[in-house]
């Protein structure tokens, strides 16, 4: 199967994520834990993460999730929705690099409790 490495920052575990499948899919395939409120369905902004690398690789961002990050806390020009953002191809360096806002994994960790 074509997979790239994902690399998450801040996380030492090894994840992988395979050309056709957003990071949304991934990680909830290896359980790494990214919020999504909506179901996946580009209506909230819960599964907002950062691609630092390899983000040629992936689907461009629609409207509607360009509409959907407007409301999203902590974005940045490499900002994207988890759940709608698709690897097309393989980065030549076989990576993709995301970091999870902070903000989010806090929530995520009170939600936990
Ligand atoms: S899970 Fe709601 S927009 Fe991605």
């Amino acid at each position: 199967m074509s997979q790239a490495r994902l690399v998450v920052r801040g996380d030492a575990r090894a994840f992988t994520l395979a050309v056709g499948q957003t990071i949304l899919q991934a990680a909830m395939a290896q359980g790494l834990q990214l919020d999504h409120a909506c179901g996946g369905v580009c209506a909230c902004s819960t599964c907002h993460v950062k691609v630092t690398r390899g983000g040629d690789c992936l689907s461009a961002a629609s409207e509607d999730e360009l509409d959907q990050l407007d409301e999203a806390r902590d974005v940045g020009l490499d900002s994207r929705l988890g759940c709608q953002a698709r690897l097309l191809r393989l980065p030549a360096d076989g990576a993709v690099e995301i970091s999870i806002p902070t903000w989010n994994v806090n929530a995520v960790r009170e939600g936990a409790h």
